[in-house]
């Protein structure tokens, strides 16, 4: 047997005791679970780790070559194998291959000299945003903005990503195209739906009586010349390095309307508070990781548990983009059934990500969660320090009703009338942000990627291709282009008649 199979035999014989005993035996059960990093409170006392399972994922860990991993992720060594090429978000944030920091901060300086003549107005009055992507070229950078530029924005920034042309309909309707820079933000630059978003762009400042639409339009791209091409100038035209996954780019210039709406200074106190965070990841213990102590809680739940989801709900109206940002990182990253060196995965993928904001959630899915018959494991996160503009009646109830779910999980309530027994035993962990600024907001999303990549790597998995989206973009592509040779299933076909 394998090292890593022996290790992880040892874990599925685990039997942790309920979660109120585990803080009985073990006094020092929340310092061994509490980390405080980079402006976060990590609470994992809440799920079923403790020492003695601690130790064996440490184990698993060592089998697995975690550090081995972490380091040639950090050397930009290529870990991408079935694509041969490296993965460098860190170096965005200047951690990595000296290299690769170098190629980064010159990227960034172009980046920042656009921002600045765009404020000193080298483009003329520009009032709007109109930023075109789809998945990591949109994500990112809309819950980054919706999450920080809520008060005084400079601009006002529409995200645009889905194909429907009814997502174009606000801000065609709210902008005024002469005054509305567009921002073409495609890793590839062959993305079928932002190209198509982008020639409507185009036609509605055409009706609007614009003579040169490309004269207010940026790229963001792994792919210069193809933007150059397509007809903006190349000094419009900012690159990132292939290095860097579309899911993991709001750091590179992908993010330039963060910088844009938030300011520059604001665009590297995101990019310092992720360093930070790689810095953690880099450096602490494992048992004192909280990137890593996370990856174990959630491979306890899926690969012993049986848990197929995690829930994520954000107690902060301005993390309401959270769930979704998730969903693209940990489900793209990590739903996939080979392993990096090509044999089929022998255990459970990523879990699916789901969630919302508390307390909505409260009053919708709750119910599942606590008397349901699945396991979700369940994560909350919240800021500790009020808003400055609000009331602070509604942050206290905010925290109270997120702090009373995950002792109400925990605890459960018996009854003897079934329909009232609370079983408790239910795990959660919390995360909590001193304040939700640029830094802490860059931390806790730096805190995700190396989550996900800690996952991936005690799975023996690649979270770095995503070859499981292409079958459907080529399905569609041949659909749209009546190609002949196109074999499709009666249901599909009848579909197609009815509305196309
Ligand atoms: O959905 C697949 C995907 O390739 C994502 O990984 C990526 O973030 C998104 O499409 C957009 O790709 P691009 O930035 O090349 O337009």
């Amino acid at each position: 047997m394998s090292d890593t199979a022996t290790a992880w035999q040892a874990i599925e014989h685990s039997e942790p005791e309920r979660l109120e005993a585990l803080f009985e035996s073990d006094p020092d059960r929340l310092d061994r679970l509490t980390i405080e990093e980079a402006g976060l409170y990590f609470d994992f006392a809440k799920t079923h780790l403790e020492a003695g399972l601690i130790d064996k994922f440490v184990a698993l860990a060592d089998a697995a070559d975690l550090a081995g991993k972490r380091d040639a992720l950090f050397a930009g060594e290529p870990v991408n194998a079935s694509e041969g090429r490296a993965a460098e978000h860190m170096a965005q944030r200047g951690q990595g291959a000296p290299e690769s920091v170098a190629l980064a901060n010159a990227l960034h300086m172009r980046m920042r000299a656009l921002v600045d003549a765009i404020e000193a107005g080298a483009m003329g009055e520009i009032r709007h945003v109109l930023h075109l992507g789809i998945g990591g070229s949109a994500l990112g950078p809309d819950f980054v903005i919706d999450a920080l530029g809520r008060e005084e924005p400079a601009h006002d920034v529409a995200v645009v990503s889905n194909v429907d042309g009814a997502a174009l309909e606000t801000p065609f309707t709210l902008f005024d195209p002469e005054y509305t820079l567009v921002v073409i933000a495609s890793k590839s630059f062959t993305t079928a739906e932002t190209m198509l978003n982008a020639q409507s762009a185009i036609q509605w400042m055409r009706n609007a009586g614009i003579a040169d639409p490309f004269g207010q339009m940026v790229a963001l791209t792994a792919e210069p010349d193809k933007a150059v091409e397509f007809g903006i100038d190349q000094t419009r035209v900012l690159p990132f390095p292939e290095t860097v996954g579309g899911r993991y780019s709001l750091w590179s210039s992908i993010g330039f309307p963060i910088a844009l709406a938030l300011g520059w200074e604001a665009f590297e106190q995101l990019l310092e508070g992720a360093a930070a965070m790689d810095r953690h990841f880099r450096l602490a213990e494992w048992r004192e990781n909280a990137p890593v102590l996370a990856a174990f809680a959630d491979l306890y739940y899926t690969q012993v548990r049986g848990a197929e989801t995690r829930a994520v709900f954000a107690y902060d109206e301005r993390l309401r983009l959270l769930p979704p940002y998730l969903q693209q990182l940990e489900m793209e990253s990590n739903g996939k059934a080979a392993t990096a060196d090509g044999k089929p995965l022998d255990r459970t993928s990523a879990s699916i990500v789901w969630g919302g904001v508390g307390t909505d959630a409260q009053h919708a899915v709750f119910q599942l969660l606590h008397q349901g018959t699945h396991l979700v494991p369940a994560e909350f996160v919240a800021v500790a320090e009020a808003h400055d503009h609000r009331d602070p009646a509604h942050h206290e109830q905010l925290l109270v009703n997120c702090f009373a779910q995950g002792a109400a999980l925990m605890s459960g309530r018996p009854s003897d009338d079934p329909a009232r027994h609370f079983p408790g035993d239910r795990p959660s962990s919390t995360i909590l942000l001193e304040r939700l600024d640029p830094a802490d907001l860059g931390a806790l999303l730096a805190f995700y990627e190396h989550r996900t990549f800690v996952n991936a790597a005690l799975l023996g998995i690649n979270p770095f291709d995503q070859f499981g989206v292409e079958l459907g973009k080529d399905i569609a592509r041949a659909i749209a282009e009546d190609e002949e040779a196109l074999e499709l299933d009666a249901s599909t076909r009848a579909l197609i008649e009815r509305a196309l």
